[in-house]
């Protein structure tokens, strides 16, 4: 019974995207949601004797929960903080998911499809799920570099899929064709994923409007090559600081685009509401939230997320449904923004001094959003050893990506205090070039 529920979501996805089939892994086309207790229990929901569910109830649906926890959520409505108590679906909580299903479509077109977003522990699970769904043994998965390590860990260590990459960065400028060519010698035809993480981590760049188009264009030509599945990791969403930069995501323009090219969208509210221990995620499919393909996917989804999991966090995702109900929500956001956008152009402004007085030492590489910037360091340099100057030596902390990269997360620095830092981190340049001549 399970293989006829698999073969006929596989041939549903087959049927509505034949590059998104062939570009699943083994185990994304073994997965499908089992019908055993939270499908029989959603079955059962309503009827007067329920006696479906494992979870310690007062017979009527309700918790009962211990009074030092419930005190602790004494402000919200009862049937909030019941199902602040309970069990969440293991899809996400319905009101939740519409709701973070409209926050993503503000001025996007309405007749752009988009499933509703499925729930996951923070972005990083949602990531590791879509990595079971498309990595596998020798995928190949470009990512451009330098980018967050832990993708990685998530498809290359978990699934064996294998990372290409190329730079993001050529001539001082954000390099637009960076995903053909680090795909450049994969055979046409072979499957491939790409993750495209903008505003970036640890880049702290967001792409230009003029570049938006000229990146769209490399991966549609891509997608003539080959099946293309590209996974939009949009943590870091709204936080853009230029006018020729849109807070848009690439996976509205690459949504039915081509038809050998899928995006598809993670994000979350770890940075977009500022709930970083929260870990609630979310991942969104291009497609209508009724059809045969959506509902084949949310059925693989479930089944990865309940076999890891169980079901996701439901009181965190209470909370985020209390803010995403609030009428001001989009302002309390924009001050968020405003607080780093104003970080951004003292950082902005400090580097650019270093640029000009130390260009021989450190390079700053181009930033205009998110909550990073990288600097490149001299040849003669070596990034984890100024790290490791600056700890002891100059009482300041900052992460070395590679060899040659230190990032400065300005997210979490006051900004009176960026100037000093900057000047720290010259000054410590400074020295270890000095110490590496003599
Ligand atoms: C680019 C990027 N993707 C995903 C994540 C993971 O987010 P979460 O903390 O929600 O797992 C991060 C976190 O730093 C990130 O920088």
């Amino acid at each position: 019974m399970m293989t006829d529920q698999i073969d006929t979501e596989n041939r549903a996805i087959g049927a509505a995207s034949p590059a998104l089939f062939a570009t699943l892994a083994p185990l994304g086309r073994r997965v499908s949601f089992p019908p055993d207790i939270p499908f029989q229990a959603a079955a059962a929901r309503g009827k007067t004797y329920n006696g479906t569910i494992g979870q310690i109830t007062d017979g009527a649906g309700s918790p009962l929960p211990l009074e030092p926890m419930a005190a602790a959520v004494a402000g919200l409505e009862p049937r909030d903080s019941d199902r602040f108590f309970l069990y969440s679906p293991v899809d996400g909580l319905p009101e939740l998911r519409q709701r973070w299903r409209e926050w993503q479509r503000r001025s996007v077109s309405p007749e752009a499809p988009s499933t509703l977003p499925l729930v996951t522990v923070g972005l990083t699970h949602g990531l590791s799920v879509v990595a079971d769904l498309f990595g596998g043994v020798g995928r190949k998965l470009v990512v451009p570099a330098p980018f967050w390590g832990n993708y990685r860990q998530t498809f290359a260590v978990r699934t064996g899929a294998e990372i290409l990459s190329a730079p993001a960065y050529l001539d001082g400028r954000y390099n637009c064709r960076v995903i053909p060519e680090a795909l450049a010698g994969v055979a046409p035809g072979e499957p491939a994923v790409a993750i495209v993480n903008l505003p970036s981590n640890p880049g702290g760049y967001a792409v230009t409007d003029s570049e938006r188009a000229e990146l769209i264009a490399g991966l549609l030509e891509e997608a003539d090559r080959r099946p293309l599945v590209v996974i939009c990791d949009d943590a870091y969403a709204g936080l853009v600081y230029e006018p020729d930069v849109s807070v848009r995501s690439l996976f509205w323009d690459l949504s039915g685009a081509h038809e050998q090219l899928v995006p598809i969208k993670v994000d979350g509210a770890t940075k977009e509401l500022s709930f970083f221990g929260g870990r609630v995620g979310f991942i969104t499919f291009p497609f209508d939230p009724e059809s045969d393909v959506a509902q084949a996917l949310e059925s693989k989804v479930k089944c990865l997320t309940r076999s890891a999991l169980g079901s996701p966090v439901a009181a965190s995702q209470m909370i985020v449904l209390q803010a995403l109900r609030d009428e001001r929500i989009e302002e309390r956001v924009e001050q968020v923004r405003r607080v780093l956008e104003k970080r951004y152009r003292t950082l902005r402004k400090a580097l650019e001094e270093v640029a000009r007085e130390a260009p021989e030492l450190l390079r700053p590489l181009p930033f205009n959003a998110g909550c990073f910037a990288l600097l490149e360091l001299a040849e003669s340099l070596d990034a984890d050893a100024v790290r490791r100057h600056l700890l002891e030596d100059h009482d300041t902390g900052l992460v070395s990506i590679g060899s040659s990269h230190l990032r400065i997360a300005f997210c979490s620095v006051k900004r009176a205090a960026l100037p000093e830092l900057v000047q720290r981190v010259t000054r410590a340049a400074r020295e270890m070039a000095v110490a590496a001549k003599g």
